[in-house]
């Protein structure tokens, strides 16, 4: 079994797509939020690990710190958080260099938290929590970040894997049930562990980890407000392992909307990996010839998702509406559509509704503030 230490020797294929979407995501924030003004925006980076990976991929904070350094400088400032003493001293030795842009504490996020967010004062924050197992991600210290009253936005990481093993402590008499069940309530700030077990009960494994997902996006949304948003995507590794959820948390429509199209944009090629994964799996154990066209190509699944797309545009389209309101709306009205399709798809979709007399627009389908007109 894979341990703690030995998972900063090599970056696994599944989380250089989780590091893409957080870079990618910092990226866009930080153009569209940055102004001239120094460190106007701030990258908090809470379980940032050891900065290079084994096989010389770069994790997260030194992603976030070329960032910081190059094209943002003077514009983006970061804080990583490290507990584990090897890999923050690792984590100093890849960051030296950016050292102008970026603050690194040695503990738990937990000591940290009100420090690092006084610290950021009233400035736009970006928070990646990628933790290891549900361990430091307290509810006490995550709704600190979520509950903050200017601009933050989140990704974080639910280990519904973890959470499903905890669960099955609560009716167990096993000496450890205790200290696992306290970290469940740690985790979704819920004491009473009979509710935990009404929200996350579900005859399969797979009704259950629904059930966690949607459990935590609600505690979320409930520390945000009226206009939180909370959108989760789960991350499958090749061989289709469901690893955990990526989670994004925003109250701002525009922010919601990047998040999506950024994580389809990642996204967008698995099941062709993942069909040529399975392709060369199986010709090792068979040596037979390849099924792959048998799997979708590209062009498919592009027509198959604006398909889907156009009966859900009618389903919310009532009488008018701009673009940017279509976008947000299907994501907050369709929470497993987050991260399956993005503008593309969008604009093909308005533009065959027109052709076929069910919308008018009286802009380009591309332009978010182009007004959509329901005809039928
Ligand atoms: C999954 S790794 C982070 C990987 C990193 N985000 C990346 O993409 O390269 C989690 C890291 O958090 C550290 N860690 C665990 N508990 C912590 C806590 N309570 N506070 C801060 N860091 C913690 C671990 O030592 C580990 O290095």
């Amino acid at each position: 079994m894979k341990t703690e230490n030995s998972f900063f020797e090599e970056a696994k294929e599944w989380s250089c797509r989780k590091m893409a979407i957080v870079e990618k995501y910092l990226d866009g924030f930080t153009k569209i939020l940055g102004n001239r003004a120094s460190s106007s925006l701030v990258y908090i980076d809470g379980f940032a690990g050891r900065g290079i990976y084994g096989n010389d991929i770069k994790g997260s904070p030194v992603r976030a710190a070329e960032l910081a350094s190059g094209k943002y400088s003077n514009i983006l400032q970061c804080v990583f958080v490290e507990k584990d003493d090897d890999n923050f001293n690792d984590l100093q030795q890849y960051t030296t260099q950016y050292y102008s842009c970026v603050e690194i504490y040695k503990g738990e996020l937990s000591e940290y938290a009100d420090k690092i967010l006084s610290d950021a004062g009233d400035r736009a924050v970006l928070v990646f929590l990628d933790a290891f197992g549900v361990k430091g991600m307290g509810w006490k210290t995550v709704q600190k970040f979520i509950s903050r009253k200017f601009i933050t936005d989140c990704w974080l990481r639910l280990d519904h894997r973890t959470i499903l093993r905890l669960l099955g402590y609560i009716d167990s008499d096993s000496k450890d049930a205790r200290g696992k069940l306290d970290l469940l309530i740690e985790t979704f700030g819920i004491s009473d562990l009979n509710l935990l077990r009404q929200l996350t009960d579900a005859p399969s494994s797979l009704e259950r980890i629904q059930k966690v997902v949607k459990l935590y996006q609600s505690r979320l949304k409930s520390c945000m407000g009226q206009n939180g948003f909370v959108g989760s995507y789960p991350i499958i590794s090749l061989d289709g392992q469901k690893k955990y959820h990526l989670m994004f948390a925003c109250k701002n429509r525009k922010a919601a909307v990047l998040a999506n199209d950024i994580v389809n944009t990642v996204e967008d090629d698995l099941p062709v990996k993942q069909a040529e994964y399975q392709e060369h799996i199986r010709f090792q154990k068979t040596n037979q010839p390849s099924l792959l066209e048998l799997t979708p190509s590209l062009e498919e699944i592009f027509h198959y998702k604006v398909n889907g797309l156009k009966q859900k545009i009618l389903e919310l389209l009532q009488s008018q509406s701009d673009i940017l309101t279509i976008h947000y709306e299907l994501l907050n009205q369709n929470p497993d559509l987050f991260g399956t399709f993005r503008r593309k798809h969008l604009t093909k979709a308005l533009s065959e509704l027109q052709e076929e007399g069910c919308i008018e627009l009286d802009g380009a389908p591309s332009k978010e503030i182009t007004k959509v007109y329901r005809l039928k």
